[in-house]
């Protein structure tokens, strides 16, 4: 039975990952109305992603036999002042997310749940991951700056981007 600590933590991060998921998804919205289509799926794909990572924690609550409550989730933005501005929110809110993965892997080290301090490593590690694909995007939109070409071509690769379960190992 998993201590009702850690579970209410992960419970919090189950919401936090839900959060992530509508956040992105408003940001596909907002690059909708800019005829970005493919940044829009990039963002789709990142909201899928992201309910991934709740759900796979959701299972994890219940395997060790604790109990998801599911709480109210907070409204998103829905305005930035240019592509450039969201995917700077975007690393932003990832670095955030890293903070909250690492307080929560502080958490399973306190009460020594070995089991839950292993569970974590997967998200330190899709953090790493997250944190320098965005990182990398972030530096070609700087590259592109206000090339419109450049642009073009950087939304048709995005378009490009599917949702491909991240392996649960
Ligand atoms: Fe679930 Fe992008 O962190």
């Amino acid at each position: 039975m998993i201590d009702q600590k850690l579970c209410d933590a992960l419970n919090k991060q189950i919401n936090a990952e839900m959060f992530s998921s509508y956040l992105y998804l408003s940001m596909a919205a907002w690059f909708e109305t800019k005829s970005l289509s493919g940044f829009a799926n990039w963002m789709r794909v990142q909201s899928e992603e992201e309910m991934f990572h709740a759900m796979k924690m959701f299972d994890y609550v219940n395997e060790r036999g604790g109990r998801v409550i599911l709480d109210t989730i907070e409204k998103p933005e829905a305005e930035w002042d240019s592509p450039l501005a969201v995917i700077e929110a975007v690393l932003k809110h990832e670095e955030l997310v890293t903070r909250l993965i690492n307080d929560l892997v502080d958490v399973s080290m306190e009460i020594r749940d070995h089991a839950g301090t292993y569970f974590l490593q997967w998200y330190v590690e899709e953090q790493v991951e997250e944190e320098a694909n965005v990182g990398t995007l972030l530096e070609r939109m700087r590259m592109i700056a206000d090339d419109s070409a450049g642009m073009f071509a950087l939304d048709m690769e995005m378009a490009k981007r599917t949702f491909t379960p991240p392996s649960s190992e």
